[in-house]
């Protein structure tokens, strides 16, 4: 998807399509008698999420207004999410190109650079559909070539600052929708790696892909232990991008990798499994974002880290009853081989030591439970440090990912206590999201750590208004809002 920013007047304007972001109650923002008529009337509003298409207006094919809402309420995620039903209409339409802009009543507060960056995002995130896998798609439509930006001609240059950083997070961002999308059968381990190894290969990072014997040599049981289920072997990635001259201490984003989870031999129920695809989402965060650092090159230091695997039952599966040890030493009780995620991502925070980094954040498809505490609309979001999850908070406010945060007291420590181990993974149905942070924060050891429960947030099972049904490529605005502000860019 290219993106222009152009001061072209309105009126004037010659494009299959121009979207305009109104507000609610605005005057009609182009001289047209059919708009003004629609408005005049009060048939249209201008409410949140009201369209209205018109044929005829000024040179252009077709007028599309998008109602932002109360000019009280207008947000990033206001503007970013009419943008988005804006571009879904495109699509739908058929046309290739749309031009797109806010109407002056509809800007709130944000500046010019805020809103070219928030009206990229919101375009290619309604834009997006995948086919790849259909031979023959039924009511195929092309893919959005480019979005012009309508900018007065004052405000050309700062927009232009916002749409470098909206270009490359889409990009990112779109790059891991499709790979979230991929089946298990495409997306494997393995596969996760190539990724990486090419990510390294186009932008310049570092790679380091560990295979299943230089797992074994490492010492990590835990994703080992289930690896050892599945015939495809697993890997553990690093991706290490160094942007700030002085050298320093990275900030490690870590991605749970379970490119299928079948439960194992606690095996899940039939219906939905397929969903199951998607329990690699916290991964996919994590290589979009070096999509977008290479885009954007910001002065700081992150590595990447990936512990990627399969979880499936068969005869060399690990059990029930199983006690393990794990990298950092720690022996762990499997009690339910369906609670895996932590098991491979202890391993991961483990090995993250010896980057000493500034703060690690993970981001990690987790508890099912956090789909009962916080349904489809927040991240659950625990650590054990309150200056960086007020950090990551922020971060996720401005990304339109939103946190909310669910406590780590010491007495839920209690649930994880093992009769033979030193701990066990799954403490029964109780606090399962503070239960599973609480696991892996028995293996955090020396620096920041924030764990990001993505379960309900990484893909929607409908379809919404500015959403198609799918993937949501979440963690890669946030991450990417995080390491920017870091980088004071
Ligand atoms: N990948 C699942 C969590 C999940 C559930 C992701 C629903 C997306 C949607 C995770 O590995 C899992 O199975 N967790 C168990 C943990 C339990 C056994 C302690 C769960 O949530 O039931
Ligand atoms: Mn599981
Ligand atoms: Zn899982």
């Amino acid at each position: 998807m290219k993106t222009q920013i152009s001061s072209r007047p309105l009126a004037g304007i010659e494009s299959p399509l121009v979207a305009i972001i109104v507000a609610q109650g605005a005057p009609a923002p182009l001289k047209d008698p059919g708009l003004e008529r629609a408005i005049a009337s009060g048939d249209y509003q201008g409410k949140k999420d009201e369209a209205l298409l018109v044929y005829g207006a000024g040179k252009t094919e077709r007028v599309l207004l998008v109602g932002i809402g109360k000019t009280s309420e207008i947000t990033r995620g206001a503007v970013r999410r009419a943008a988005a039903i804006a571009a879904k209409r495109a699509r739908s339409l058929g046309t290739k190109t749309f031009a797109l802009t806010v109407a002056k009543e509809a800007r709130g507060g944000l500046g010019a650079a805020e809103l070219a960056q928030v009206l990229i995002e919101g375009a290619a995130q309604g834009s997006w559909q995948f086919t790849e896998l259909k031979k023959q798609p039924e009511d195929p439509k092309p893919e959005l070539e480019s979005v012009e930006l309508l900018f007065d001609g004052g405000d050309k240059k700062v927009a232009e600052t916002g749409r470098r950083i909206g270009d490359a997070i889409a990009a990112g961002y779109l790059y891991t929708r499709n790979l979230q999308m991929q089946p298990g059968n495409v997306c494997t381990p393995s596969y996760l790696a190539e990724q990486a190894r090419t990510l390294a290969a186009t932008h310049g990072f570092g790679v380091t892909i560990l295979d299943k014997a230089q797992i074994k040599k490492e010492g990590m049981g835990a994703l080992l232990a289930v690896a050892q289920g599945s015939a495809e072997e697993p890997r553990f990635i690093v991706l290490e991008y160094q942007g700030s001259d002085g050298g320093g201490a990275p900030v490690a984003l870590i991605g749970k990798g379970v490119t299928f989870d079948s439960g194992g031999i606690s095996i899940k129920p039939a219906a939905n499994m397929e969903d199951m695809k998607f329990d690699k989402s916290g991964a996919t965060a994590v290589l979009g974002v070096f999509e977008v650092l290479g885009r954007l090159k910001p002065k700081i230091n992150v590595v990447g880290l990936i512990p990627a695997t399969e979880n499936l039952p068969s005869g060399t599966a690990v059990k029930p009853g199983d006690v393990i040890r794990s990298h950092l030493g720690k022996t762990i009780e499997i009690i339910n081989t369906d609670a895996e995620g932590r098991l491979i991502l202890c391993d991961a925070l483990s090995y993250a030591r010896r980057f000493k980094p500034v703060a690690a954040i993970d981001a990690a498809t987790l508890t099912g439970a956090v789909v009962i505490a916080l349904g489809h609309h927040a991240i659950g979001m625990l650590g054990n440090d309150e200056a960086l999850l007020a950090e990551v908070r922020d971060a996720g406010e401005r990304a339109g990912e939103r946190c909310w945060p669910l406590p780590l007291w010491d007495e839920y420590r209690e649930l994880l206590k093992s009769d033979v181990a030193d701990v066990k993974n799954s403490g029964g149905r109780a606090a399962g999201t503070i239960a599973g942070a609480w696991f892996l924060r028995e293996f955090v050891d020396g620096f920041p750590w924030v764990h990001l429960d993505i379960a309900g947030t990484a893909y929607l099972e409908g379809e919404g208004a500015s959403h198609a049904k799918g993937p949501t490529a979440i963690g890669v605005r946030l991450f990417t809002e995080f390491l920017l502000k870091r980088a004071g860019a």
